[in-house]
């Protein structure tokens, strides 16, 4: 059976624009480049290089092998690196969060001092540090364990101003406790900071798609959860452009959305609305369904991982943090 109209206008043929690859290039709409991506690395004190079992292909560094993964980023084009810091020692306070010579601090300055370009953004947050897992001061609310918003903002405020002390480049504020731009910013200022940029996790919902990570750092809640600060994912639209316009009213440089693949359309509305640049967070989960799919045979690395990221261009991201980085670079560059 023909249906009628359906072959009516032949004339219309948008197939001619993929006839040939040199075609297909002129009319791309995303472009993919190592400036697009900042490269995580997770550094811990101890003296080997160790993998992690639910992150195939990532590991946690040393200081002298951190410095190495920073030069092979600014080898290859990419602007950025984040740091996330596993202390030997945790405890109630997270101490090591906001310590001297703690593991970011002293990663920061070994980077920066054989990097000097390469921007060092530093994941600000106390999970890694406490011996409890969770974001700041763990208390007691309603029957629950919770984390007590406005005493934790003094230990972001001071983990940020030792940081920015240590040489980082930009604050990565990720807790999501209320308020914790403007105590970061003002604590920033008045420590002589005034010029280093605050990059919010502004948009950050209680994910599934963190548990890989959450081993990397040994960062998993130990009593609880995160459902009383993080976002819930089967929030709307209003609550994230609400997370957002708080945000940017304290002062935030750069929005991020996190995780980004079950939530590109929360980045478009935050692309809509804002004009500060915007992050895209792939996060751990994401990287690791890929890189088992790839080893199990099921799908191509390198393919899905670029359509994915061209997705969170496309959605609205100037720069996305990705697991895939190095990779992810390597491949643009073959072209
Ligand atoms: C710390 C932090 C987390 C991630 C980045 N910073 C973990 C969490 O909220 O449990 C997760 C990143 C990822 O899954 O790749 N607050
Ligand atoms: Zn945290």
């Amino acid at each position: 059976m023909r249906y009628p109209g359906t072959v009516s206008d032949l004339s219309l043929r948008p197939r001619r624009l993929r006839r040939t690859p040199a075609i297909r290039r002129m009319v791309q709409e995303i472009q993919l480049s190592p400036a697009d991506l900042i490269h995580p690395i997770f550094v811990h004190e101890g003296r080997d290089v160790t993998e992690i079992r639910t992150m195939p292909g990532v590991q946690r560094h040393t200081f002298e092998s951190a410095v190495e993964q920073a030069q092979q980023a600014q080898a290859l084009g990419i602007p950025a690196v984040i740091l996330f810091g596993i202390p030997d020692h945790k405890d109630a306070g997270g101490s090591q969060a906001y310590a001297q010579e703690g593991v970011i601090q002293q990663a920061t300055r070994a980077i920066k001092a054989t990097a000097p370009d390469l921007a060092v953004i530093a994941d600000t947050c106390l999970c890694e540090y406490t011996d409890h897992g969770h974001c700041g001061h763990l208390v007691q609310d309603a029957g629950q364990w919770t984390v007590d918003n406005d005493s934790s903002l003094e230990l972001l405020a001071r983990t940020a101003v030792s940081q920015a002390d240590a040489g980082a480049d930009l604050i990565a504020p990720s807790a999501m406790m209320d308020g914790q731009i403007t105590a970061i910013r003002r604590a920033l200022d008045a420590a002589g900071h005034a010029q280093v940029p605050v990059m919010s996790y502004a948009v950050k919902y209680a994910s599934a798609y963190y548990g890989p990570f959450r081993e990397a750092a040994g960062s998993a809640p130990s009593v609880g959860d995160r459902a009383t600060y993080q976002m819930n994912p089967a929030g709307g639209y209003r609550e994230a452009l609400h997370e957002a316009a708080l945000d940017a009213e304290q002062g935030a440089d750069f929005l991020m959305v996190k995780p980004a693949l079950a939530y590109l359309d929360v980045l478009r509305q935050l692309r809509d609305h804002f004009d500060l640049p915007l992050v895209a967070y792939n996060v751990s989960g994401e990287y690791s369904l890929v890189k088992a799919a790839a080893q199990a045979g099921y799908m191509d690395e390198r393919r899905t991982v670029l359509e994915t990221l061209g997705a969170m261009k496309r959605a609205g991201a100037d720069t996305i943090l990705t697991y895939h980085a190095l990779d992810a670079a390597r491949w643009m560059k073959e072209g």
